[in-house]
């Protein structure tokens, strides 16, 4: 049987490196990676090709697609400042995508959306990612929406903020989530390749509240367990004054961030990694 060809846009992130880590270890994938610079790949492995092109022009893509049998996309905003709306990247770079991908006659479009973005398409990333999803829907391509809870890399914040004494969370911090790390995403969107499932929630194995996590981050550092719980009319009112006086660029992350600190975000535990160990060896580098 030939390997299947499996393009990936989004290598230089961190969910993207684990991806083409995993295709790399299967010899029944042959793995293409899209980077805007060569350079930001951190690894070599000698049977993955890599091509640069601009995903946000399209033209840049033709002739990218040949023989490829399914796209992965982890691209999107997180916290890069190149003055590109969500609308531009999460939205119109995977459009053009897809349109790539349905030209060239690939099999499968997988797209890595976000956990519960369907109930909050008023917030600017999930307004971008859905309408893409709903792109997706309709393209006449197969595909697989991955809807992953808060990735470990994206837990950082309590770390800084156990790292310089207190913990600051709006309400009781009671509300509870299972962040993933990029190794188990990686897995679920490897094994969504050869799967009929069309959509799929998950996060990772251990679901904590959000005191718990400040306190594995306290631990982490050694230090003692100070958090101060806030009333919700101050993140109200910041979310207002951001959404009042700065650009979607400066608010959108943190409006997604606050709206999201005062849900429960529990989604199918899923994969083996600790958020405790990931926390303990990032506050050793911290530390180092
Ligand atoms: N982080 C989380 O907690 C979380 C949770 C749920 C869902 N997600 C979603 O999962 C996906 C991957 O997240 P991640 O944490 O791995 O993100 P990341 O580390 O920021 O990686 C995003 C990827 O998109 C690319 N990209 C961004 N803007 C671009 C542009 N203008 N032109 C070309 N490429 C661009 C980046 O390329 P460069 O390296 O060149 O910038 C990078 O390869 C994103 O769509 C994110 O919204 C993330």
């Amino acid at each position: 049987m030939s390997k299947q060809k499996v393009l990936l846009a989004g290598a230089t992130g961190y969910l993207g490196r684990y991806i083409a880590q995993e295709l790399s270890l299967f010899n029944y994938f042959e793995a293409k990676l899209i980077v805007r610079d060569k350079h930001k790949v951190k690894f070599d492995y000698p049977n993955i090709e890599i091509v640069e092109a601009e995903v946000t022009r399209a033209e840049t893509l033709v002739h990218l697609f040949d023989d490829v049998d399914v796209v992965i996309s982890s691209i999107g905003i997180t916290r890069q400042k190149d003055g590109l709306t969500y609308m531009d990247v999460d939205y119109q770079a995977n459009v053009n995508l897809i349109n790539e991908a349905k030209a060239n006659g690939v099999r499968k479009f997988i797209y890595i959306s976000v956990l519960n973005g369907d109930k909050l398409r008023q917030l600017k990333i999930c307004e971008a990612k859905e309408k893409l999803g709903d792109y997706l829907k309709s393209s006449g391509l197969d595909y697989c929406i991955i809807r992953p809870n808060g990735f470990f890399s994206d837990m950082g914040d309590f770390l800084n903020m156990a790292k310089s004494g207190t913990v600051y969370l709006f309400g009781d911090g009671k509300l509870s989530l299972n962040p993933i790390h990029g190794e188990d995403l990686a897995k679920v969107c490897i094994d969504a390749i050869n799967s009929d499932i069309k959509e799929i929630n998950v996060g990772g194995p251990d679901l904590l509240s959000q005191n718990a996590i400040a306190e594995l981050a306290f631990k982490a550092y050694s230090k003692p367990i100070k958090i101060r719980h806030l009333p919700d009319w101050i993140r109200r009112l910041a979310l207002w004054t951001m959404r009042t006086f700065t650009s979607s660029k400066t608010y959108g992350p943190i409006e997604f961030f606050m709206t999201t600190m005062v849900m429960d975000m529990q989604a199918p535990q899923y994969g083996k990694h600790k958020l405790e160990d990931f926390f303990n060896e990032e506050a050793k580098k911290g530390l180092a």
